[in-house]
């Protein structure tokens, strides 16, 4: 058989040498070292050299510090656990398996805001990484590298690697190329602004600049990224995204904001999904994303015609919407931009440009603290994530959850949370199907009279009203039982259920 001609993939004829198989790729991969990988939200990950990575360690143990954008696809996370050979994880993750690792204290996982981890990897606090392995659709003769559905942190990854192993995606489509606008801030103290002054500010190269003698490796794949799995809206996430459309007009009927609002983050779920959905829906038009990712709604908006640009980190989609999406990508392609993920979540843009940034919460309190990632204060969800980014400076930051979970037996609104993501002062707006709590300018009595009226289920209602009046007449800013404060976690592990 004739050689297959990648000339249209690999455009440096040196390159086409250094061609191989997966498993010779992960022969690179020796105990101990530093891996940093493609991937953030099941798009663009790296598919072939990991899972070779995971036979080779049945045969011959190695162990490794992952480092990624965000989640991965294709069962990686899981597989890598299972061949036990992550010991150290970064900076998020969403796998059943590895979270149940990280709980055993198996893997040391560390939590960290996606903006931050290449800062670390920049100034030495971590690293160096010894191979970077990302995904790409084509490397230019240059040796530069055209991301695929992410960038999260491949370029720095790629740049501050010793070497580099790239995965070929030939299902990716080479249009591709021109998506992505790659800006890596400079070294502090003396770092210049980040010119970003615009949601479609493009700044940068539309690749990932590296010299070709650094890659050290190239593996051709073939596997679409994995569908996002975002369950699908329900009455209750409804019912919030429809109090959000109401809050939104109410700031524009005040003069604060205009029909366009301002440039929307929305995290990755079905929450965000409905709410997105329901803006199509409104009076709202020429709406803008600065966020991290983009789901099915950021396309159902495009296409109701009520969007005008979106730039993100990823493109995260059902299988069906990746169909249509990538299947006629020109169509959106110039309203859209992938950045590094420390760009897409920089507090200095955020700031400027105003973001209204929703997430998700797993439970917040009376005053306003809202816990993202551990349950009972303990067990490790999934991470922070992008959250802490974009609620700390936000121009309005508003958390979503259903004012239940477990069918009841969990409360989502409790006296006091279990852990601490986003402190009350990162917290502007609360929302649950029960109602909206906008806590801006509000005393920490207020904001409990607040979150306790609007959002709190009525089966915990009167119990927590109970445990707000003792606590006010005992005093304080921030009244509290100490000895009751986490009692309804108690409850829950004692006997099943928050109810008293
Ligand atoms: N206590 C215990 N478990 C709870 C809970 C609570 N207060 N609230 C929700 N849960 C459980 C749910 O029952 C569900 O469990 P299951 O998987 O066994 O069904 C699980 O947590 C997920 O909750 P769900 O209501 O389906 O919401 P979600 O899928 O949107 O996830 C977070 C919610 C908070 C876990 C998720 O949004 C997250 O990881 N956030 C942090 C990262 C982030 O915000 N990134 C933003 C930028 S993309």
């Amino acid at each position: 058989m004739p050689p297959i001609d990648y000339s249209a993939r690999i455009h440096n004829p040196d390159l086409l040498a250094r061609i191989t198989t997966p498993e010779a790729a992960a022969a690179l991969i020796k105990d101990g070292m530093i891996v940093g990988m493609s991937g953030f939200t099941k798009a663009g990950d790296a598919k072939a050299v990991p899972l070779a990575m995971a036979e080779r360690a049945k045969v011959d143990p190695f162990q490794i510090t992952l480092i990624t954008g965000a989640s991965l696809g294709h069962d990686i996370d899981r597989i890598l656990t299972e061949a036990h050979v992550l010991a150290r994880r970064m900076p998020f993750q969403a796998d059943p398996t590895l979270r149940q690792a990280i709980n055993r204290g198996e893997v040391m996982f560390i939590d960290q805001h996606l903006s931050e981890t290449v800062e670390h990897l920049r100034s030495n606090q971590l690293g160096p990484i010894d191979y970077a392995i990302v995904e790409a659709a084509a490397i230019r003769a240059d040796g530069g590298i055209v991301p695929t559905t992410s960038i999260g942190n491949s370029a720095s990854f790629a740049i501050l690697a010793k070497q580099v192993i790239v995965e070929i995606n030939l299902s990716q489509p080479l249009g591709l190329d021109g998506l992505h606008d790659v800006y890596i801030p400079t070294k502090r103290p003396a770092r210049e602004p980040i010119p970003v002054m615009a949601c479609n500010s493009r700044v940068g190269t539309s690749y990932v600049p590296i010299p070709p003698e650094k890659i050290a490796a190239i593996v051709i794949t073939d596997e679409v990224d994995s569908a996002a799995s975002v369950s699908p809206a329900d009455a209750d996430t409804d019912a919030i995204g429809s109090h959000l459309i109401d809050f939104l007009q109410s700031e524009v009927d005040k003069g604060r904001l205009d029909l366009t609002l301002q440039p929307l983050q929305a995290g990755i779920g079905s929450i965000a999904n409905s709410v997105l959905r329901g803006l199509a829906k409104g009076p709202f038009h020429h709406l803008q994303m600065y966020s991290e990712v983009l789901q099915d709604s950021t396309f159902d908006l495009f296409d109701a015609g009520k969007l005008s640009f979106a730039s993100a980190s990823s493109i995260t989609l059902s299988a069906p919407y990746a169909a249509r999406v990538f299947g006629d990508f020109a169509r959106y392609k110039d309203k859209l931009i992938l950045r590094p993920q420390e760009i897409s979540n920089h507090p200095e843009v955020i700031r400027r440009l105003g973001v209204i940034g929703i997430n998700t919460a797993l439970e917040f309190d009376i005053y306003g603290n809202v816990n993202s990632t551990h349950v009972g204060g303990t067990m490790m969800m999934n991470g922070i994530g992008g959250s802490g980014d974009f609620a700390r400076n936000a121009y309005i930051s508003i958390f979503v959850t259903k004012s239940l979970a477990k069918d009841g037996a969990i409360s989502s609104v409790v006296p006091m949370v279990s852990h601490v993501d986003h402190s009350e002062h990162d917290v502007d707006i609360l929302v649950t199907e029960v109602g909206l709590a906008d806590l801006r300018e509000l005393a920490p009595r207020e904001r409990a009279r607040a979150i306790i009226d609007n959002c709190v289920h009525p089966s915990y209602r009167d119990q927590m009203n109970d445990y707000f009046d003792r606590a006010v007449a005992r005093g304080g800013h921030t009244p509290h039982l100490l000895e009751e404060a986490f009692s309804w976690h108690l409850r829950r592990q004692q006997t099943g259920s928050m109810h008293a």
